[in-house]
């Protein structure tokens, strides 16, 4: 795994935490910043869809307008657009000054959601996707990984109004999971967790993993 600091590049460390929808990255990316916080790293925390103003009017066509008519292939330009501008505006600062950046989700999300899920060609979306960042990937790529049912009850159970994908259905969401366990197999930078133990547990498995992938930052 590319640890970018021990290669000797100026770039800081670009992790990425992806997973269905309810597979807990958010509670991860709290208890992670804490843990940095106390690490006394510098770190940057954002999400995609959204994180600059074009970004958050973006999401707010693609994921909260439940009345417009989106087909798949205008879905993907529009999650594409809000990331081209999401790598120049927050991304890329961030790694230039060599500090760590922390993202919930990045191009992991498109190839499971608008590739597995919706059939999108994948070759094209590998393509789609490094004209969108740049070529930028990221260093490593913790994916939460939890059954779809878990995610649909989990859904089911917070009181959050439910975006244009979360009320895809579980089949979607099946296709979701699958589509994020190819991908981590096919990929060398990527860990796949297990999302269904307790955030605790999975919090320490998280601090593990970057200790033993990316010593040189987090080993410290
Ligand atoms: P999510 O990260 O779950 O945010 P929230 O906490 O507000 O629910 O929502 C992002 C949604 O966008 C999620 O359903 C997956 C979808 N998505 C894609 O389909 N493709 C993409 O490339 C990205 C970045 C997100």
């Amino acid at each position: 795994m590319n640890d970018s600091s021990e290669l000797g590049e100026n770039r800081g460390p670009f992790l990425a935490l992806e997973g269905m929808d309810g597979s807990g990255k958010t509670t991860q990316v709290g208890l992670l910043s804490k843990w940095l916080i106390s690490k006394n790293l510098k770190f940057t925390v954002a999400r995609e869809p959204g994180s600059t103003a074009t970004g958050e009017a973006i999401r707010g066509i693609v994921q909260e307008s439940l009345d417009l008519n989106i087909p798949s292939e205008t879905e993907l330009l529009l999650y594409l657009a809000a990331r081209s501008v999401f790598v120049q505006e927050v991304v890329v600062p961030v790694l230039d000054r060599g500090e760590i950046f922390l993202t919930d989700r990045f191009s992991m999300s498109t190839l499971a959601y608008q590739g597995y899920a919706r059939g999108l060609d994948l070759t094209e979306l590998h393509r789609l996707n490094n004209f969108a960042s740049g070529g930028l990937n990221a260093d490593l790529y913790l994916v939460l990984d939890i059954p779809a049912e878990l995610s649909r009850e989990r859904l089911a159970l917070s009181n959050k109004e439910k975006d244009r994908l979360e009320l895809s259905g579980t089949d979607f969401m099946q296709k979701v999971r699958l589509g994020y366990l190819d991908v981590s197999r096919k990929m060398k930078n990527a860990v796949v967790i297990d999302g269904t133990e307790t955030p605790e547990i999975i919090h320490l498995k998280i601090i593990e993993i970057l200790t033993r992938e990316m010593p040189a930052t987090f080993g410290v």
